[in-house]
């Protein structure tokens, strides 16, 4: 059977991102059994109406990146409970119609397999999986059920700015790119 294509989509921009490192994990961990690639969206403008049309040229490239990928993969941290801004944006640029008021044609996003991890605090990103599963079906792409999964960042990532996964964090990982890889190929 073909590779799928899995566009990872990382919902921090920071130097020595967290969340970042456990993107590089993840893409690491599907690449023998996946084309993986990461979305670049560091130059998306935010969405404003009044520019919205015509569709500024990253968010045609990045409507192509979406379009070309069999599921997308999010990972994110959390801010105040639920998703950066930065993310929200993202969403909802890939929401739109591609042509003013078409309302037939379905969005990129429509139907798309999608699933969440998160590195956060001791919530292990609950809330920011809980709200973003369900943008995801308001936006109308395909969650896997059960809202991902997420790690607890080590007293030791927070001192030296470095996150190593433990043993434990690449179980959960592991379990998820298995369970989503299943859940993609149905
Ligand atoms: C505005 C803001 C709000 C935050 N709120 C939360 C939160 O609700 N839960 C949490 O676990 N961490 C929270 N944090 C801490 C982040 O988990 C931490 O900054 C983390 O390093 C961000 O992920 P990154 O390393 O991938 O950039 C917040 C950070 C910021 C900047």
């Amino acid at each position: 059977m073909d590779k799928k294509n899995i566009l990872l989509i990382v919902g921090s921009f920071r130097k020595n991102s967290f969340n970042q490192s456990l993107a590089d994990y993840i893409a690491e961990t599907l690449k023998n059994e996946a084309n993986v690639e990461f979305l670049d969206y560091k130059n998306l403008p935010l969405l404003e109406q009044d520019t919205e049309y015509p569709t500024p040229e990253q968010v045609i490239d990045i409507r192509n990146q979406v379009r070309k990928a069999d599921a997308l993969w999010v990972v994110s941290p959390e801010y105040n409970g639920s998703y950066p801004a930065l993310l929200k944006n993202v969403l909802d640029w890939l929401s739109r119609p591609e042509k003013p008021f078409d309302r037939e044609t379905p969005t990129v996003i429509a139907g798309k397999p999608v699933t969440v991890s998160a590195a956060a605090g001791t919530t292990e990103g609950k809330f920011v999986r809980e709200n973003l599963s369900t943008l995801f079906s308001y936006i109308r792409m395909n969650p896997m059920p059960g809202n991902g999964a997420g790690i607890i960042l080590p007293m030791e990532a927070w001192q030296t700015g470095v996150l190593t996964l433990t043993d434990e964090h690449k179980e959960i990982i592991n379990r998820q790119v298995k369970d989503f890889l299943e859940f993609i190929s149905k």
